[in-house]
């Protein structure tokens, strides 16, 4: 059993509110999808909904919180010393496209150290929380990262970078390298859950470049609880700031991370 504090308990509550909102709106979405147009601007109005629930239900319980936020952008709190890192939906192109990949995601600061971390998926009702000094859990269950050493044993997430997206000769030959090395890459399309399942031993390890604060900041808590590591495409601990993150245990973090940084390099 996971014993939560009570700032926990605000972020669980909050996440089951927004959640029961993404849900309706996902089997609306199952059925817009005839439609030529689809549903992207419904989609939009869900996302941006889930935000606004989960901003008052967090400012109810614990006022004065600062937020950073996907849509909203960066709220300033009268408690300079805490922030919501927020991402009210992770894994928009699945929710538009009908695919039950998606998440919500909140992380908490405090004093600029990740301290909290939830990761949700409505759809499989899979609570993921974790905070500071107190493991990692899924449903109430103890998860840990996944012992294996080997790349070659290894599956591995990634997010492919898409229309609009810089990063695509980079992508290619980071592939390119790490499938020649282990046993799978998976591309579900939420680096919360990717994260998320790393710390469940589910992907061994997992990387991706360009992300935001938001995609990230409660997954990195996770992984962390659950024994694992994370850092930079350079082995630093900004991947808030770079966007950029690596994760998995010790041996295998250090692993794909020695590999990516050869993509930059001629061969
Ligand atoms: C996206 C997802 C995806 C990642 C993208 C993110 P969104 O977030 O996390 O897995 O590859 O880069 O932007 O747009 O669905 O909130
Ligand atoms: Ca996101
Ligand atoms: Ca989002």
């Amino acid at each position: 059993m996971s014993r939560h504090t009570p700032s926990m308990s605000v972020m669980v509550a909050a996440a089951r509110k927004a959640a029961r909102g993404l849900q309706r709106d996902f089997g609306e979405v199952e059925n817009l999808q005839v439609s030529l147009k689809g549903p992207a601007n419904f989609v939009t109005a869900a996302d941006k909904k889930a935000e606004k629930v989960l901003f008052e239900e967090l400012s109810k319980g614990r006022p004065g919180y600062g937020f950073l936020m996907e849509e909203g952008g960066e709220i300033e709190g009268a408690d300079k010393t805490h922030r919501w890192i927020i991402d009210p939906l992770d894994g928009t192109t699945n929710f538009l496209h009908g695919i039950p990949v998606f998440a919500i995601s909140i992380a908490l600061e405090r004093d600029g150290q990740l301290v909290a971390g939830l990761v949700y998926n409505p759809v499989t009702d899979e609570m993921f929380i974790a905070e500071k000094g107190q493991g990692a859990f899924l449903n109430d269950r103890r998860i840990r990262v996944a012992a294996r050493r080997e790349l070659g044993q290894a599956v591995v997430a990634t997010g492919i970078p898409h229309l609009g997206r810089p990063e695509h000769p980079k992508f290619m030959a980071e592939l390119g390298l790490v499938m020649n090395e282990v046993a799978g890459v998976r591309r579900m399309g939420s680096a919360a859950l990717d994260l998320a399942y790393v710390a469940a031993g589910r992907f061994d390890a997992y990387w991706e470049t360009n992300l935001a604060a938001w995609d990230i900041a409660a997954g990195i808590v996770l992984v962390r609880e659950a024994g694992g590591f994370v850092s930079d495409m350079n082995g630093r601990d900004t991947m808030l700031a770079t966007g950029g993150i690596v994760a998995g245990n010790e041996i295998l973090s250090r692993k794909l991370g020695d590999l990516l940084k050869k993509a930059g390099k001629p061969a």
